[in-house]
Parts: C-alpha cells; sequence; structure tokens
C-alpha cells in the first residue's frame, strides 16, 4: 500500500505550545505515596522525592503537570497539606476511597516539580468548597508576603512565591461521581465568579473552565456552551477530558478511536467560536485537554477498592494500568490528532504520569520502569514542539462504526523551534500490509534523515515490566531522502519517528 502527500513550509497549521506535552499527578492510588514520594527509597533526595522517578520525568521533557487531581481535587482542603507534617490531618478521601495522610502538599510538591524541570497547573476544588477556598490558595501560592496567607506560606518555608500561571477551576463538574456535581448554570456561575475574583488578584494568570468528563456524557455539548456562555470573558481555555478504552474488542477499531477525538475538538472548537461570535468577543478561548490516555487494563481489578470493600487503605495500588504495544500504537495517533490539532488545542495532560494509567511505574523499595506508552510521548515532547505543519496524506482507509475513512496512515509533521528538524510521527494501522511512504518536502533546503526510531514487531498485547522494557523503539531502516522526497516502508501495526535535519 502507497501513502503519499507533501509537506511545504509555507503551509503550517499553528504554532505548537510546548504545554502540549503536559501530563498529570493526583493525590490517587500510587501516584504519589511511592510513585513520586518516597522517603525510605535508595534514590529519595532530601525532601522524599525517588531520584529515579525525577530522571524519567526528566527524560520525557514534561512542561507542565496538573495537580493535586482530578477527582480527588473536589472534596481536598488545600490547608491540609501544609505546616509540620507531624500535624497533618489523615482525610477520607472519598473520590478513591483512600486514607489521605497529607504528607504530600503544596510545598512538597512544588519542590518536587523544581526538580523534575516542570512548571505546576493547580487545581482548584469547586466540588465540596468555592470561591473563597480558592482565593486564598491563589493567595498563598502567588503573592509575596505581608498577608495572611502569604506570610504562612513563608513561615511554612518558602520565602518566594510560585508564581503559578495556570489554574483549573474545578475538575469534572458534569459527572455524577465528583464530588459536589453541579449542573451547567450552577457551575458556569460559580466559575465566573471565582475567576472574577482571582483575576482581581492577579488578571495575568491563565483559567481553565470545565467543559464534558468525556463526549459520552448526556450533557455534551450543551455543557460547554452554558459554561462558556457564563465564563467566556473571564477564562482561557475549555477543559476536555477523554480516556478510550477497548470496547469492541478488536484491534482495528481501537486504533481508529482517535478519530472521535478528532470529532469531540472539532465539535468543542465549534462551540467556542459560536460563543464567541454570540458575545461579540475579540477574545480567543483555546482548548486545555488535561486528561487523556488508554485506561481500561485495570478497571475490574479496581473495583472491590473503589466499592470500599477494603476500607481506607493509604496508596492502594489503583489504575494501575500495564499498557500494551497496542496501546502505544493508539497513544501515537491520539499524540498525532492533539499535533494536527495544535490551532485550538494549547495544552493537553497526560494521565496521568506516575502508577496510575502511567507511562512511568514504580516499584515500592525497588525499581522505576517506562511503559509502552512511554515512547511516542517521549518523541513527541522531545522533537514535537515548533510549528505544526499541514500534510494531507492520500492513503487508503477503512471504517468503523463510528469513524468513516480511517486512514491507515495517521500522520503528523513538526518543524522544531529549537534546532530546525523536520519530523513526522506515524502509525501505521493496517494488520498486515506495510506502507510505503513517499512524501514531497518543500520550501525546507536540503535535508538529510537524522533520526529514525521505530515501534515494531511486537504481539499486540506485549508489554514491559520491572524486569523487562521489551516493547521500545529501535533504530529504523531504509528511510531516505533524496529530491525532494522522504520514502520509508512502514511496517504493519508499527510506530516510526523519522527527523529530517539540515
Ligand atoms: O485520571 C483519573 C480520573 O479520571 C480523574 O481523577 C478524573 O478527573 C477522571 O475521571
Amino acid at each position: 500500500m502507497r501513502a503519499t502527500g507533501t509537506v511545504h513550509s509555507a503551509y503550517a497549521i499553528g504554532r505548537i505550545d510546548g504545554r502540549l506535552y503536559g501530563s498529570f499527578v493526583e493525590h490517587l492510588g500510587r501516584a504519589v505515596y511511592t510513585g513520586i514520594y518516597e522517603p525510605e527509597h535508595a534514590t529519595a533526595d532530601e525532601k522524599g522525592m525517588r531520584g529515579d522517578v525525577i530522571d524519567l520525568v526528566r527524560e520525557l521533557d514534561v512542561p507542565i503537570v496538573r495537580y493535586p487531581g482530578g477527582n480527588f481535587v473536589s472534596a481536598y482542603n488545600w490547608e491540609d497539606g501544609i505546616g509540620p507534617l507531624a500535624e497533618r490531618p489523615v482525610r477520607l478521601d472519598l473520590a478513591w476511597h483512600s486514607a489521605e495522610s497529607n504528607h504530600v502538599g503544596i510545598h512538597e510538591f512544588a519542590d518536587w516539580a523544581e526538580a523534575a524541570g516542570t512548571e505546576m497547573m493547580l487545581a482548584v476544588n469547586l466540588g465540596s468548597r468555592g470561591l473563597d477556598a480558592a482565593r486564598s490558595f491563589l493567595e498563598y501560592v502567588n503573592h509575596p508576603g505581608g498577608s495572611q496567607w502569604s506570610d504562612l506560606r513563608r513561615r511554612n518555608g518558602r520565602e518566594d512565591p510560585w508564581g503559578v500561571k495556570m489554574w483549573c477551576l474545578g475538575n469534572e463538574m458534569d459527572g455524577p461521581w465528583q464530588i459536589g456535581q453541579k449542573t451547567a448554570a450552577e457551575y458556569g456561575r460559580l466559575a465566573f465568579e471565582t475567576a472574577k475574583a482571582m483575576r482581581a488578584f492577579d488578571p495575568s494568570i491563565e483559567l481553565v473552565v470545565c467543559g464534558s468528563s468525556s463526549p459520552r456524557m448526556p450533557t455534551y455539548p450543551d455543557w460547554e456552551a452554558t459554561v462558556l456562555d457564563y465564563t467566556y470573558d473571564v477564562v482561557d481555555y475549555i477543559s476536555l477530558h477523554l480516556y478510550f478504552d477497548y470496547e469492541t474488542g478488536n484491534t482495528a477499531d481501537f486504533l481508529a478511536e482517535s478519530a472521535r477525538l478528532d470529532d469531540y475538538i472539532g465539535t468543542i472548537a465549534g462551540v467556542i467560536a459560536y460563543i464567541k461570535a454570540k458575545k461579540r468577543s475579540q477574545k480567543d478561548v483555546y482548548i486545555s485537554f488535561d486528561e487523556w490516555n488508554v485506561w481500561y487494563h485495570s478497571r475490574e481489578a479496581d473495583k472491590a477498592l473503589l466499592a470500599g470493600q477494603d476500607g481506607w487503605p493509604h496508596a492502594p495500588a489503583l489504575l494501575e494500568d500495564v499498557y500494551t504495544f497496542e496501546d502505544a500504537l493508539l497513544v501515537g495517533c491520539m499524540i498525532n490528532t492533539f499535533i494536527r490539532r495544535a490551532d485550538v488545542v494549547k495544552v493537553a495532560c497526560l494521565a496521568q504520569l506516575v502508577n496510575v494509567i502511567a507511562p512511568i511505574m514504580t516499584v515500592a523499595d525497588g525499581t522505576a520502569w517506562r511503559q509502552t506508552i512511554f515512547y511516542p510521548f517521549l518523541f513527541a515532547s522531545r522533537y514535537g514542539r515548533g510549528r505544526a505543519l499541514k500534510l494531507p496524506v492520500e492513503v487508503p482507509g477503512y471504517s468503523t462504526a463510528f469513524a468513516k475513512d480511517v486512514p491507515y496512515l495517521d500522520v503528523s509533521a513538526v518543524e522544531s523551534e529549537a534546532d530546525g528538524g523536520l519530523t513526522f510521527f506515524l502509525v501505521n494501522r493496517h494488520p498486515e500490509e506495510a506502507i510505503e511512504l513517499d512524501i514531497a518536502v518543500e520550501g525546507f533546503g536540503a535535508r538529510r534523515v537524522t533520526m529514525d526510531k521505530v515501534m515494531a514487531g511486537h504481539g499486540l498485547k506485549a508489554t514491559n515490566g520491572p524486569d523487562s522494557e521489551t516493547v521500545a523503539p529501535q533504530d529504523g531502516a531504509g528511510a531516505l531522502f533524496s529530491e525532494g522526497r522522504l520514502k520509508a516502508t512502514m511496517a504493519p501495526l508499527s510506530y516510526r519517528m523519522i527527523r529530517l535535519g539540515a
């Protein structure tokens, strides 16, 4: 099968915001405790943070991490996580039926973020709390001093404010599972008033209002229209979430799921445009896709814990999906979708980062290891920042019950802002046929293949584990750039990244 197309330097989708490669750490399962934080671990730093995990997060080069939830934030008292450890309360977390020691709070997470070379994106609780707790938290985090909350931060050991730029106005407030679920109108009003107060403190912060928890929600997409009607003038982003499971049990359907992601983004981009027009506004609102991933492997295993049958364990092993090679292929397609929609999606957070539906896993008191999905994320994060380029491709496709003409080749192209490299991220969805790639590359000057990484030939259900990381990229062979054309053969069911350097 052949895939032909043209990429031209004059035809760009837009500039990719580096925060497209963000992630998420929630107080959930072992994400925090024995994930990022384990004071007794051999690699722990003086703050109790695992050095082996920090190294892997640095390898991924994650620019921003959302914290502390997720569902957790909707009943979280941020004040529980400040002050001497011994005096911090143990709380019963209703979202994940777990006991929360509060040994990690904003100070510890901020120190971790600094060590991991990432920025914080903080969420305020609009479930069980509201405007007042949000404004105190903002003052504690971002005010230099001379006020009640900022002086308390200084007494707690942090002189300078952290200057956090991005704030989420709650989490998934449309979901019946959420503590303090609201109707779109209730939430829209609350989010508006909270945003107004937060902006009165600092107009330069960026605010994210909750969109739907997924396009499967019965209130989607009216939810977005109503919420934006209330908040359009005071927010910068609307948040979307989407997880894929193995609904129909076949690979063709599974790998086509990214078409739904594309539809979802397209629909909400339309809703944003509609509200913008309705308000006669000059201002733009973008999408913060701040939870996305594959999530289904752990669902059965988690049922007893979530039903409370095991009491209130501290840091139980929840949502510990072990990802397959097949999952890595879909993750590659999802990232390509974000790149192709980089004009409207400015921020995206792979959910989550460590242990909980995550690219990085840890063994308590043991090793840290890379899941299969680590690699497509790694390549995009490292080489996918710059200008997203248009690249229409002629290639056969297939249809599923929910998507028409899903191309066998999924591709995105980025011109790097760091070194001018032109990078193609590719997935061959075909189960048996190789794809002969033939892309005309115009307006970029002389080029040669400088990097070629391939994930191919693994069983679809192959996984990594603490003792073996066999589902990993290899150097590709045979990719050639000659007379202005990139040619390569993509193996069936494979992921590939090819870079053309100057
Ligand atoms: O990431 C796991 C959970 O998924 C988050 O807590 C919630 O926001 C979403 O439903």
